[in-house]
């Protein structure tokens, strides 16, 4: 066989931490920061993933607690995530699920980057924050090691180009690639029953595109994808890899972590649903 042809594709970024530490902020301020930049309408359509683009390469975020992703889809053996930005709040520095972050993303084999947030507060000691990482071996740059540390303001917007453009430079290093022309893969990052549009799932392509009216199993649901819908809402036809979006037509909601695929038949589908009900 020919070796696959493969392509550069965008980095997949979760964001980790403590509670309060400001995640939700954080993934707030770049989901506007983007639409600041002009893109149409500004209104942002909640889908459990968006992406962004700086300097003319394409980021994409999971918008869910890390830490939750990342038990559901290592339950599952599966790894959706690329590189790990560990936020950890300048007024309060390393705490318990700070740690456990560290501990996920270690054994995911996910490479981090510190997000030092809260730098705007009174209190904030981002150098107290280097050296308490250095207990739990994070090496952070200020400290003469090689995980990228940035100091932030979820608030203020302070230091967040400085954020994307070390994900940029992380996402280099990482040489990420997949193939484009085949059937998609992708896992399942959130998915609920809707009353209007019933089965919505939210997937992440991880290699290959998926194309409306292909037939995919995601867990051990199935269907023909009926419909496709961006972080903007709008339509698409197809997603290739790194690309989030909704994904209409399932039979049921399957669960997050779980890995979608195409098949060629209706009855191969039923077939590997099948399978996967049993196992
Ligand atoms: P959980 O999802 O509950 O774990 O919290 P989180 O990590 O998502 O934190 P969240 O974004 O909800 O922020 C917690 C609190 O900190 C909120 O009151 C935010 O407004 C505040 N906050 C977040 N980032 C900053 C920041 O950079 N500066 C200041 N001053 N406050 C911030
Ligand atoms: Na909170
Ligand atoms: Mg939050």
């Amino acid at each position: 066989d020919a070796p696959e042809a493969m392509e550069p594709r965008p980095p997949v970024v979760t964001i980790m931490g403590h509670v309060d530490h400001g995640k939700t902020s954080l993934l707030d301020k770049i989901r506007e920061a983007r639409v600041a930049d002009g893109e149409a309408g500004g209104i942002t359509q909640h889908i459990g993933a968006y992406q962004i683009e700086r300097d003319g390469k394409k980021i994409s975020f999971l918008d869910t607690p890390g830490h939750e992703a990342f038990t559901a889809m290592r339950a599952r053996g599966a790894q959706a995530t690329d590189i790990a930005i560990l936020v950890v709040a300048a007024d309060d520095s390393v705490m318990p699920q700070t740690i456990e972050s560290i501990k996920h993303a270690k054994a995911a084999e996910v490479p981090m980057i510190v997000a030092i947030n809260k730098m705007d507060t009174p209190g904030a000691d981002a150098n107290k924050v280097r050296t308490e990482l250095l207990q739990h071996e994070v090496f952070v740059e200020g400290m003469g090691g090689e995980i990228l540390d940035v100091e932030v303001s979820a608030k203020t917007g302070d230091g967040i180009d400085n954020l994307l453009d070390a994900i940029n430079l992380q996402s280099e290093l990482l040489e990420l690639q997949a193939n484009p022309d085949r059937p998609a893969e992708g896992i399942v990052i959130e998915a609920q029953l809707d009353k209007g549009r019933g089965a919505v799932a939210t997937i992440i392509v991880q290699r290959g595109t998926l194309k409306k009216g292909d037939i995919v199993v995601a867990g051990s649901e199935w269907g023909r994808v009926r419909a496709m819908i961006d972080d903007h809402g709008k339509q698409m036809e197809e997603a290739g890899p790194s690309t989030p979006c909704e994904v209409l037509g399932l039979s049921g909601a399957p669960s997050a972590g779980d890995q979608l695929v195409v098949v060629d038949s209706e009855s191969r589908a039923r077939e590997v649903s099948d399978y996967r009900q049993r196992k």
